[in-house]
């Protein structure tokens, strides 16, 4: 659907994003992480069509953004970090410009007009002004604008940002339900958890460079080889702290409350079920005994050196 093929971007002397590969297919649904200036609004536009890439290209449906840009862009919704809403019209009058703009007949556009805003839970602002929305309802009007041509591809530069959590979850579910629809989405952000549970694939670009990319629990697990267990004891884990400093596997602990223990273990499974059997045999009383897996936080921040161009 999208391939991405060596693409990158220079600015004057300087290397913004260096040389991307990547293909998405329908229903995809992509998280771009990365930290400020990591390249990701410079990938988003060029993709967009609308920065010419230094070297490379990307290619939509068998189009080309360089060569043919108006084919790529009828397929294709863009929803850029910042963005101005026209306000004195309506919340209508603003979807309706947009779709004629994109050359949906007049007969067709009311029905359109509806689902998009039904879609993005707009329904009930349909009459009124745009400067009458919130801040969180701008958001969706400019994502439901996004929308009125039924593109395959979205690009969402960072739409969570300046959100409530509420709105921010009804986001999600809302990029869930694109997905779910058969289109391809891209969701930029530094807010890295938050797009774990939805996305069905992670790239994490720094300094212009893709340094991983893959669905979210292969990324984490090929990254974080060492595992972190906690263990919470009826009784103080004092004693506990000092018995497990010499043991094997254990790289570090540390006290994360007067019963509770978090160490690094280097070992697998099989080592981790000795080291249960071994605490339990000598008598401590184990309540937990967790491992905590690694989340996109913990993964971008192994992956990144927090380097800022
Ligand atoms: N028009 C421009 N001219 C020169 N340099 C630019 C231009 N636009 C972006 N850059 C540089 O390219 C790098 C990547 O910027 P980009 O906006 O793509 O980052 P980003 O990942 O979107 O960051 P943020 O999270 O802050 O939005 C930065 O170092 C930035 O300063
Ligand atoms: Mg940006």
């Amino acid at each position: 659907m999208l391939e991405v093929k060596g693409l990158g971007k220079d600015y004057g002397g300087f290397t913004a994003v260096k040389t991307l590969d990547f293909n998405l297919e329908p229903g995809e649904i992509f998280g771009f992480i990365g930290s400020n200036g990591a390249g990701k609004t410079t990938t988003i536009k060029m993709i967009a069509s609308l920065l010419e890439p230094t070297r490379g290209t990307a290619v939509l449906d068998g189009f080309d953004v360089r060569t043919q840009s108006i084919e790529v862009r009828r397929r294709l919704g863009y929803m850029p970090d910042f963005f101005g809403l026209y306000e004195d019209i309506k919340v209508w009058e603003y979807l309706d410009f947009f779709a004629s703009l994109y050359s949906v007949s007049a007969r067709e556009r009311p029905g359109v007009i509806d689902t998009v805003l039904e879609l993005t839970d707009l329904s009930v602002k349909k009459d009124s002004f745009v400067s009458e929305l919130s801040r969180g309802m701008q958001q969706r009007l400019c994502l439901a604008k996004c929308l009125v041509h039924d593109p395959q591809l979205l690009l969402l530069d960072e739409p969570a940002s300046g959100l409530d959590p509420r709105a921010r979850s009804e986001l999600k579910g809302l990029i869930a339900e694109l997905g779910a629809m058969g289109k391809t989405v891209i969701v930029s952000s530094h807010i890295l958890p938050e797009l774990a549970d939805f996305c069905t694939s992670v790239g994490i670009i720094e300094q212009g460079e893709l340094k991983a990319m893959g669905p979210v629990a292969e990324i984490s697990q090929a990254i974080v080889e060492e595992h972190v267990i906690e263990i919470r004891l009826l009784e103080s884990v004092d004693e506990l702290a000092e018995f497990l400093k010499e043991k094997p596997h254990i790289k570090g602990l540390e006290k994360t409350g007067p019963k509770t223990l978090q160490i690094e273990f280097e070992g697998g499974e099989a080592q981790q079920a000795e080291l249960l059997k071994y605490l339990i045999d000598t008598g401590y009383p184990v309540i937990e005994f967790i491992e905590r897996t690694a989340n996109l936080e913990d993964v971008f921040l192994k992956v990144t050196t927090g380097a800022v161009q």
